[in-house]
């Protein structure tokens, strides 16, 4: 391997990881303001021993025939890798790995943020407020949902989504999860968390928050007939991915009062969000921020490094996703 390996970083991130890159590797660097347009990312990657990609960045044969033979590894910027051919990426013979665990306690506070936010009509007051409405206090007044003592109803109980359950405790709320594998009964007894099958988590519970990967078996998950499931005085969370639920649904029930509100992070045609979503009053809309802060970025940064060195170095990557390659070249 090069003393000085080159590698393309597809958008600038916090500047330390940033440093640390261009110290140890040749690095070109795209500096645009949105997601690297296809056709540079397919030139610009071609010849590069590693490369940190972000999920916008589509990671597939395309791009793998593009980049060459001497591909170690794709360190994608992100804990979710729907971005990402794995299968491509083991069939090219390139190591692929993404960012989990540094996130999760802070995606999970955007979760929580989103349920507080929606129930009790934070970012509607905030508008109402700057349209300077003539107002005064009054008893049924944008009046919202409790959260303390309710029901929260988890889909997808990995890592995030049992951050999220800890912090329901301290609201004292139920919760209930469901997920296509069971943790141990240690982490159930720890969260209080008791597991329900989807259409009954669906019925039960005042809040729901989904914390699934991307497939194509949880596309649209959240469909009309599941979103005419929930209570009407339910509040829906998304920070996972955006296809997850069918957004033209949501904004119908949303416009129907089929649902009290949502707090929605990820978008189905993101960065597109839906016309129909931006007119419901009761949907709090976010940019895509679950992970972001200072020290989260930083530290996704950080270990999207750690992943790029170590493959560079020869190393097993410390959150690889195809280990596979790994045993093959070991
Ligand atoms: C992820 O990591 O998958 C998020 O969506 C961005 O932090």
């Amino acid at each position: 391997m090069d003393a000085r390996p080159p590698v393309l970083v597809t958008r600038r991130l916090p500047a330390e990881a940033l440093e640390r890159v261009a110290a140890r590797c040749d690095m070109t660097l795209y500096d645009g303001d949105g997601a690297m347009p296809r056709a540079a990312l397919l030139d610009q990657v071609a010849g590069k021993a590693g490369a940190i990609t972000l999920l916008t960045d589509r990671v597939d044969d395309e791009f793998l025939d593009a980049a060459g033979p001497q591909l170690t590894i794709v360190a994608n910027y992100a804990v979710g890798f729907d971005n990402i051919d794995v299968e491509a990426c083991t069939r090219h013979g390139v190591l692929a790995s993404n960012t989990p665990e540094v996130l999760t306690e802070t995606t999970a506070d955007t979760a929580f943020a989103l349920i507080m936010a929606a129930s009790r009509r934070i970012a509607e007051g905030d508008r109402f407020l700057r349209s300077r409405v003539p107002w005064i206090w009054g008893p049924l007044m944008m009046l919202g949902q409790d959260i303390h003592h309710k029901t929260l109803g988890v889909v997808g109980f990995g890592r995030i989504g049992q951050a999220l359950a800890r912090r329901a405790r301290g609201f004292s709320m139920r919760v209930v999860y469901h997920d296509t594998f069971r943790p141990p009964a240690e982490v159930e007894s720890e969260l209080g968390a008791e597991y329900l099958d989807l259409d009954e988590l669906l019925a039960v519970s005042d809040f729901i928050s989904l914390h699934t990967n991307l497939t194509p078996e949880t596309r649209h998950l959240i469909n009309a007939d599941r979103l005419a499931a929930m209570k009407p005085t339910a509040v829906l969370v998304n920070t996972s991915r955006g296809p997850v639920i069918d957004e033209q649904a949501l904004a119908a029930a949303l416009a129907a009062g089929e649902i009290f509100a949502a707090g929605i992070d990820v978008f189905e045609r993101e960065p597109e969000v839906h016309p129909d979503l931006l007119a419901c009053e009761n949907a709090v809309l976010i940019p895509h921020l679950g992970s972001a802060t200072v020290q989260t970025r930083l530290a996704m940064a950080n270990l999207a490094a750690d992943n790029l060195f170590a493959a560079l170095d020869s190393q097993r990557p410390p959150t690889l996703l195809n280990p596979k390659v790994w045993e093959g070249s070991s």
